[in-house]
């Protein structure tokens, strides 16, 4: 039993599976390249759970999370071992009309809880312990849309895993044993056209998103060599049945700038799930018939990491 409970313990994930929140913030940083900077930066991944829990404690409710990924660039510099299996730079995906663009990013930090205090507050403490061995890339702060709508007006999130299959599809296991209890992340920030959203009427809006904007109800899929909606898009089917993942998307706005807009998360046990599903809708499935989605939404930002366990990261103190 003791052995048992070792080896749960070795490959403990991170918060990966916690709901939604109201709020959250994603926190894009790049490491600076020194040995002194690299140092550091173990130095403070080694202590995320206590930097957590710093947090953490100062609400009742206990709806703060914090999940840090890193990038393929940092892994061997960084944690020394051979990096998980699928990890790669994100891989640029250029369609006929639209392009999933690939950015810097060496860490992310994915902060989620009810109220922007608490992720404010552990975002200063964090950028305190990084001193200059980091720089901030991407801050966005991301809030809840009245019942879980992106700011398309669509409910987001609906399709998302859950009970057991939540682990199944977000947790890396057996397949890689060095990085087990991991799990893959890819990050976009997408910005949407509004106006020329809102001019479309409803049913194309639906047919565009592939379910009812009132209700939510998912709609029959289109035939195969015609123009297939967000949701059969990103439908994932071969042999071993469907591949789902986990998406905590949250929308941002910055109304002054005119900027409004969805930050998109998807973790996943199988990297190239998403890469797939980026293919489908950038490229178009069958091309050029892309993701209508993205005439109304422009990508400013693509990075991949592995969100690895707590083990991984408490032994970067060592
Ligand atoms: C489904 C919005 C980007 C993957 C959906 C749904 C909405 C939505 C409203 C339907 C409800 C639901 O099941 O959640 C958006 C917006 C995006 C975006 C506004 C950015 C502009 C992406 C990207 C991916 C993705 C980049 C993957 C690479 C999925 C998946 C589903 C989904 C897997 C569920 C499909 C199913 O029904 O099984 N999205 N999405 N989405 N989206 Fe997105």
């Amino acid at each position: 039993p003791i052995t048992a409970l070792n080896h749960t313990l070795d490959n403990e994930p991170q918060q990966i599976t916690a709901p939604l929140t109201h709020s959250a913030a994603f926190l894009v940083l790049t490491v600076k390249d020194d040995a002194a900077s690299l140092a550091k930066v173990r130095e403070v991944l080694a202590s995320t759970d206590d930097l957590i829990k710093n947090t953490a404690i100062r609400e009742i409710e206990r709806t703060f999370t914090c999940n840090v990924a890193i990038g393929h660039r940092v892994w061997a510099p960084l944690v020394g071992s051979t990096p998980p299996r699928e990890l790669k730079p994100f891989q640029e995906v250029k369609g006929a009309t639209h392009t999933a663009v690939s950015t810097p990013g060496d860490l992310l930090y994915h902060i989620r809880a009810r109220t922007m205090d608490l992720i404010v507050a552990f975002e200063r403490n964090l950028m305190m312990a990084f001193g200059d061995a980091v720089d901030a890339v991407d801050d966005v702060a991301g809030f809840r849309y009245f019942d879980g709508r992106d700011l398309l007006d669509f409910v987001d999130g609906t399709a998302n895993p859950e009970g057991l299959s939540l682990p199944e599809a977000t947790i890396v296991g057996d397949e890689d044993p060095d990085h087990a209890g991991g799990s893959y992340v890819v990050v976009q920030k997408y910005l949407h056209n509004l106006d020329a959203w809102r001019a479309q009427k409803t049913e194309a809006q639906e047919a565009i998103i592939g379910r009812t904007k009132h209700d939510n109800i998912e709609l029959d899929d289109a035939p195969a060599d015609a123009q297939k909606s967000h949701k059969t898009l990103c439908t994932i089917e071969d042999g071993d049945g469907e591949h789902e993942i986990l998406r905590d998307n949250m929308p941002f706005a910055n109304p002054g700038r005119g900027e409004y807009g969805t930050y998109f998360i998807g973790y996943t046990r199988r990297l190239w799930v998403i890469e797939k599903m980026l293919e489908r809708m950038f490229i178009g499935n069958p091309a050029p018939l892309h993701d209508r989605i993205l005439d109304f939404s422009t990508a400013t930002t693509g990075v991949t990491f592995f969100a690895p366990s707590r083990k991984v990261l408490a032994d970067l103190g060592d």
